[in-house]
């Protein structure tokens, strides 16, 4: 496997029109999207834009249309070039690099799943996943095995000499993951790549991402403009808003503490039974004795719900996934205060 590899982003701004330049200053001094727009006829795109995305975890940047996800995530592979600010990907900066540099960090640090799938229709499921590997000059037998690899963990093995016309778009969007992965590079840039399937086949692609991601360990940017789904797949979540990030943290951090009334008006959807961990709605044990029914601390309230329900109990002792101990307890009540409250402080 390659090595794993973090991205830095620090003081990123990107203003879209011929005198981004010259406008810099009156965004650094706090000019808004609407201002620039209006009186300058520029779009700021995005607005000091600070990450930091450790190696091996699942990043989601989400927000509504328009947003600046896309050009966000285009500036770590430098699809898109910043008006100013800086792109550390393994400590090297993306901005910096001349042209065969960028050339080599794309082909072999990076791999993108697109929306559209983006297959090549004259070519089949096998002929596509090896595409990128054809292209680096791997040797025929090579890139097939490790095409056939990825065919096999995505669930697409018997469809290797099937054409995509003859694919759901699901299992299209197997193709164009197995694609992505065959290369072998540590970050994989994923911008709407689900949003365009039917609800019930995105939360299968969503675990067929968590699982794969279990064994392959890649930096993942993952964009999408659904809470649920950032949600479910974030180890950490970035929201976006008119090209700022306006909160960015776990998915206890958005739910339980939504930083402003923009975010608590989307978290009001979200299914909190599915999101809140049993360790977050917990009450410190203080010494006395765990009860005899016990949850992972990272389990959801569902299934601390289900567990509770299932064998004819209302307290169970949260269990710390690290150390297996019990640190604490979880009522009944907490769990049916945290899934009804809106800003359960638990
Ligand atoms: N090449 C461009 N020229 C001018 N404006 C652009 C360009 N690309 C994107 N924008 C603008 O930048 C903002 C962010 O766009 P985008 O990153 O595509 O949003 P998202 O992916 O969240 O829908 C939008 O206001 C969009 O109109
Ligand atoms: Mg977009």
């Amino acid at each position: 496997m390659a090595d794993q590899i973090g991205i830095e982003i620090r003081n990123l701004y990107k203003i879209f029109g011929p005198r981004a330049a010259e406008l810099m200053e009156k965004v650094r001094a706090g000019a808004t999207k609407t201002e620039l727009n209006e009186q300058h006829h520029h779009v700021l795109g995005l607005n000091n834009i600070n990450m930091s995305m450790a190696a091996g975890q699942i990043h989601v940047i989400m927000g509504l249309s328009g947003s600046g996800k896309s050009t966000l995530i285009r500036h770590i592979n430098r699809l898109i070039d910043p008006t100013a600010g800086e792109v550390m990907v393994g400590g090297e900066n993306v901005v910096g690099m001349s042209k065969e540099a960028l050339r080599e960090f794309r082909r072999h640090q990076t791999a993108m799943v697109f929306q559209k799938f983006a297959l090549l229709p004259n070519r089949t499921v096998l002929e596509n996943t090896y595409y990128g590997l054809e292209i680096q000059g791997v040797p025929h037998a090579k890139r097939v095995d490790a095409a056939m690899r990825w065919i096999e963990r995505v669930g697409l093995k018997g469809f290797e000499k099937k054409y995509p016309n003859q694919l759901s778009g699901g299992m299209q969007q197997r193709v164009g993951l197995a694609r992505a992965l065959s290369n072998d590079a540590p970050i994989l840039l994923m911008d709407e790549a689900y949003s365009a399937l039917d609800p019930l086949i995105r939360v299968d692609m969503q675990t067929v991402l968590l699982d794969l991601q279990k064994e392959i360990r890649k930096t993942v940017v993952f964009i999408t403009h659904d809470l649920d789904e950032a949600l479910r797949l974030g180890d950490s979540i970035a929201i976006l808003r008119d090209g700022e990030i306006i909160q960015q943290g776990t998915s206890q951090d958005i739910v339980l503490r939504p930083a402003d009334a923009y975010i608590e008006n989307f978290v009001r959807e979200v299914n909190r039974g599915r999101v809140i961990r049993a360790d977050a709605a917990m009450a410190a044990l203080n010494g006395a004795e765990p009860p005899a029914g016990r949850v992972s601390g990272s389990n959801t309230l569902d299934d601390a719900g289900r567990i509770m329900v299932q064998n004819g109990m209302t307290r169970l002792a949260v269990i710390d996934d690290h150390s297996g101990q019990p640190v604490g307890v979880l009522t009944m009540e907490a769990i049916m205060a945290a899934i009804t409250r809106h800003n359960a402080a638990a």
